[in-house]
């Protein structure tokens, strides 16, 4: 059985993401979505937090054989570690533009140094999907912006209720 480890922040997981989920579906059996719990940004949501939100977007936009197929776990410490734990020989990651690929690349061959068994796997984000990111997602959330479109509707629904909404603009001017 192939089994692929998929790590990141996820804070939070956009459509990219999850298309980069389901894609990695039609190539390995089973697809372990892993959320770094610490990450070194200022995290929007709890890394369980983001867990929990990613199992209900898996479950409710990706058709159930492939849902079925796809596990979140977090973790914290080296992904290579994290994938040997789950029993994965890849490590799947997206891909935007051209800016992505330094750190990707660097990424990978520290993880094969550490972990030569353990491929990385690269899969080129959807175009339209390629101007995703999480920390634009997560800066217009802060503002009370509309991230419907770019995030699952579970995630949102999370921003949504735990947002603290201030609309002010600032002081009126002349
Ligand atoms: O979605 P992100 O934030 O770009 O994901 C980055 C991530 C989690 C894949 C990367 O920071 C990572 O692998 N962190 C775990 C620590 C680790 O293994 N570092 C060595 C890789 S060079």
């Amino acid at each position: 059985m192939s089994v692929a480890l998929y790590p990141g922040s996820f804070d939070p997981i956009t459509f990219g993401h999850l298309d980069i989920v389901r894609r990695a579906a039609r190539v390995f059996d089973r697809v372990v979505v892993a959320v770094l719990q610490n990450t070194a940004k200022t995290p929007l949501m709890a890394g369980d937090d983001r867990a929990d939100v990613i199992r209900l977007a898996v479950d409710q936009e990706l058709p159930p054989d492939v849902a079925r197929r796809v596990s979140i776990v977090w973790f914290d410490g080296l992904t290579v570690e994290a994938a040997r734990h789950h029993g994965a020989d890849f490590v799947v990651r997206g891909l935007r533009a051209v800016s992505d690929f330094e750190s990707e690349l660097q990424m990978a061959h520290f993880n094969r140094k550490l972990a030569p068994a353990i491929d990385t796997v690269f899969f080129m984000t959807a175009l339209e999907y390629a101007y995703l990111s999480s920390s634009l997602v997560k800066e217009i959330a802060r503002f009370g912006g509309d991230v419907r479109g770019m995030v699952p509707a579970a995630v949102a629904d999370r921003l949504e209720a735990t947002a603290d909404r201030d609309w002010s603009t600032g002081p009126a001017v002349g």
